[in-house]
């Protein structure tokens, strides 16, 4: 089965397979072990939202957050904010910084967030988004793309009428997490407006929500049609996901790593993570990633104490390995079925 490709401008997304933006997940560390992990097959690669205050004012945790490593290209940069020239402002300091996209947020439903107009509170008021979209598509020569819900509430759905201004006012893609701001994660996402986008959309349309399997995939870009398929949380404790997703398609079967894939994974991610913060954030934030990457381990709760309660990140990843071998299961890959599948 063919999968979705689209262009951005002159950016081509192939496949259109995109990471999703999210936020204290996919900083540079995170989106260069998806594209370690996936290869090719992740066609764009986004980062966590920025605010535009914080980066306006060029901050230390704002210019990390913008930061991306050369594998991560094609990369688009995130932002939310309420005023059209401060994100204007923001937009240049991304083009600058050499991103290949600049993405507007209009789905967080974050009360501090909404409350100040920005996030999903855009969709409250549509033509302050169309000022944003413009004055940014105007500030920068990058392709400008938003991000949003399929409405506030069950009362006010408006990601129809989203789009056309989006459209109007200069986006170049829009991606719709099928959602409302008020139900937050909560529900399942509703794939129907993806399509009903698609049917008139000038623009290329992306789905977002629910996507934790290859077979996820290729049912969303048959059912919708549209150009591209967003993951997020199937991504967080699957890094491989696109790649398995690109071998559904060509009829191959998808492999799961094993654990020596894995715990190789993870010390080229310790890596990543040297390479962006500073000594003493390693520890937790491989505990955090290791977590996610070590479900269905034999005797998860013992091994999972023990790298919590150690300090060195490099001991960790060595208790894991002879954990592994002591199990006889490092080319053995996670169970998917209640059995140990061979690597
Ligand atoms: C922890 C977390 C953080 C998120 N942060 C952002 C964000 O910064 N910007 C954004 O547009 N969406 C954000 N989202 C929404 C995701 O991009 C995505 O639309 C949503 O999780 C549904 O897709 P999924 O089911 O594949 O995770 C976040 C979601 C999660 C779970």
């Amino acid at each position: 089965m063919p999968l979705g490709h689209f262009a951005i401008d002159a950016l081509q997304i192939k496949p259109g397979l995109v990471l999703a933006p999210m936020s204290g997940v996919t900083d540079s560390p995170f989106r260069r072990l998806v594209r370690m992990a996936s290869g090719d097959a992740v066609g764009l690669l986004v980062s966590e939202f920025i605010s535009v205050e914080l980066l306006t004012h060029r901050t230390m945790q704002a210019m990390v957050r913008m930061a991306f490593h050369p594998s991560e290209r094609p990369v688009s940069i995130q932002i939310y904010g309420s005023e059209a020239h401060k994100m204007a402002e923001a937009a240049r300091i991304i083009e600058d910084a050499g991103a290949d996209v600049v993405d507007i947020n209009c789905g967080c439903p974050a009360p501090k967030i909404v409350r100040r107009g920005g996030g999903a509170g855009l969709l409250r008021d549509l033509p302050r988004l169309g000022e944003i979209i413009e004055a940014v598509a105007t500030a920068v020569s990058l392709p400008v793309t938003v991000k949003i819900r399929n409405g506030w509430c069950e009362d006010s759905l408006n990601a129809m009428e989203t789009l056309r201004i989006a459209e109007e006012s200069g986006a170049r893609a829009i991606a719709v997490h099928g959602r409302t701001r008020m139900q937050l994660y909560t529900g399942s996402a509703d794939w129907e407006v993806v399509r009903r986008m698609v049917e008139v959309a000038r623009i290329p349309v992306l789905g977002s929500g629910d996507v934790l399997t290859a077979a996820d995939a290729l049912h969303r870009f048959e059912t919708t049609g549209c150009a591209g398929v967003m993951i997020g949380r199937g991504a967080v404790t699957n890094p491989w996901i696109f790649r398995q997703i690109v071998d559904e398609a060509s009829g191959r079967v998808p492999t799961e790593p094993s654990w020596r894939e894995r715990i190789a994974a993870l010390e080229a991610y310790l890596g990543m993570l040297g390479d962006t913060y500073p000594a003493r954030v390693l520890p937790g934030r491989l505990k955090m990633m290791l977590s996610r990457l070590i479900k269905g381990i034999p005797e998860a709760p013992e091994i999972r104490l023990r790298c919590l309660r150690a300090s060195d990140p490099h001991a960790m990843l060595a208790m894991l390995g002879a954990h592994c071998a002591a199990h006889g299961v490092l080319d053995h890959a996670p169970p998917t079925d209640g059995s140990l599948a061979a690597a």
